[in-house]
């Protein structure tokens, strides 16, 4: 697939690009009994397509590198295409499946996720490495997928003039182990985690607190409560900017990056910058999905406003 930018990336994504698909059942079946789905909707998810498309919809000439199968829907396609993402890294694999998640809600609001990792989740085994984008980029953006082959382009890229930033999300707990995430975070200048994550980096690290975390930066949100920055053991608190209404935090974390990388890309300093990612946040709160609310960098822009230059 070929990218229509001319411009090169400032941002390479990698990350899981993935088919959501979202059921509702009255109540959870006991095993090997079936139960009837009440309702069911399909949607483009994974942290990389998250981060990539609200980036790119910010303005912000960004990459999208990693593995689809070719049971990718091609309207979920045109919605990467569409928002100007630089696909020619965005890879489809024959005869393999799309990374998916399965996950069910009952009447409770209790729910049970099931996760076909797909190629990202051992994107070695392609034999492809991916890093031309990222080879270019002034950020290069690892969220979830395969530490090994993370931890490989992290090396290949490394650069005194690049960022990367190093953001393994909820696998943090399991699909990293203590060797893999002290290398990684070696080879990082910035560690973004929320507040649940930030447990499993301080027991890797052995510290009481991320402000002992060797990052230039690291960066831990707290959902609603807002988030904190963390440099040179100095802590800064970023406010939580107001939504219109709360419906669903699903890639509130994801849209808080994308806003931080438009930011930066707009010369802004990294206090304002996780203002600016606070804001976009915001907007993701407001509907169903991590990507059905995608707002302008106008409307982004406006929202921070009153908070830029005052931390
Ligand atoms: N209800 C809310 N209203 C306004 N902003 C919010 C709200 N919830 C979260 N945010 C913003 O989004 C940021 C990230 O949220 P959170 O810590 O929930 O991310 P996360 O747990 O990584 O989410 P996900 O993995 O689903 O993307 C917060 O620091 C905050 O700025
Ligand atoms: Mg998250």
């Amino acid at each position: 697939m070929g990218g229509r930018h001319l411009s090169p990336p400032f941002l390479s994504v990698y990350g899981h690009i993935t088919i959501d698909q979202i059921m509702a059942v009255d109540e959870f079946p006991p095993n090997s009994v079936s139960v009837n789905v009440l309702s069911k909707d399909m949607r483009i998810g994974g942290t990389g397509t998250n981060i990539a498309v609200t980036a790119a919809s910010l303005g912000v000439p960004t990459a999208l590198c990693g593995f689809v199968g070719n049971d990718f829907p091609k309207v979920f396609t045109d919605i990467i295409t569409s928002k100007g993402v630089i696909t020619d890294e965005f890879i489809t694999m024959d005869g393999q499946c799309t990374a998916q998640a399965l996950i069910v809600n009952d009447f409770n609001k209790e729910q049970r996720v099931f996760f076909y990792q797909g190629p990202q989740g051992s994107a070695s085994d392609t034999n492809i490495v991916l890093k031309k984008n990222a080879g270019m980029s002034k950020y290069v953006h690892f969220s979830t997928g395969e530490p090994d082959y993370y931890i490989n382009i992290m090396r290949s890229v490394k650069d005194r003039d690049r960022n990367i930033a190093f953001d393994p999300a909820q696998e943090i707990h399991k699909v990293w182990n203590r060797e893999k995430f002290m290398t990684a975070l070696k080879l990082s200048d910035i560690f973004f985690c929320n507040k649940y994550e930030s447990a499993s980096a301080l027991k890797y690290t052995e510290s009481s607190s991320l402000s002992e975390i060797k990052a230039k930066m690291a960066v831990c949100t707290e959902g609603a409560a807002g988030s904190e920055m963390y440099v040179n053991g100095k802590v800064t608190k970023i406010p939580v900017i107001k939504a219109r209404r709360t419906v669903d935090n699903t890639g509130a974390g994801d849209a808080y990056r994308a806003g931080f990388y438009a930011g930066k890309y707009n010369g802004h300093s990294d206090i304002d910058s996780l203002i600016i990612g606070a804001a976009t946040a915001s907007f993701a709160v407001e509907e169903t999905g991590a990507l059905s609310n995608l707002p302008t960098l106008d409307m982004v822009m406006e929202r921070a406003d009153r908070y830029l230059g005052k931390l």
